[in-house]
């Protein structure tokens, strides 16, 4: 039997490799997806929140905290607290609001008090509070 090209080995060929290529390109994303690599910065425990007096009393900043928000407060006397910002509800970003004195999440209109205890509206739990250290002209926040 002759080894030449042919039409049909050729389409063959073709087809085989065209298949296989499509199949690399659908199941890599979903196996990607599947187990994601993992991120380092996701398991971080102690980052520098803001410089010292970057934050006038009684005001609050957002900072990244690993992969998710927290947030730093500095209450009205001067002292710093910071908390996980991920409303204990349905994961909404929450806020300082300097008028009530109050953490505020505005998806459904929760309340927090400075020690982080729901007070009101939908949150089910407290925020999870963080340590807060001053050093070296920066304010550090870490897990407890
Ligand atoms: S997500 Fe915060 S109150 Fe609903």
């Amino acid at each position: 039997m002759s080894q030449q090209p042919t039409r049909r080995r050729f389409i063959n060929w073709f087809l085989g490799t065209s298949l296989g290529a499509m199949a690399a390109s659908v199941l890599y994303p979903v196996s990607r997806y599947i187990s994601p690599p993992d991120i380092p910065e996701a398991a971080t425990d102690r980052v520098v929140a803001a410089r010292d007096g970057e934050l006038k009393p009684n005001a609050g900043k957002i900072f990244r905290f690993g992969s998710l928000p927290g947030l730093l407060v500095r209450s009205a006397d001067g002292s710093y607290k910071a908390f996980s910002a991920t409303c204990t509800h349905l994961n909404c970003t929450v806020q300082y609001r300097d008028d009530t004195r109050q953490i505020w999440c505005a998806c459904h209109n929760g309340t927090y008090d400075l020690t982080g205890k729901n007070l009101s509206g939908p949150p089910p739990r407290p925020l999870e509070e963080y340590t807060v250290n001053v050093a070296n002209g920066e304010v550090v926040v870490s897990r407890t």
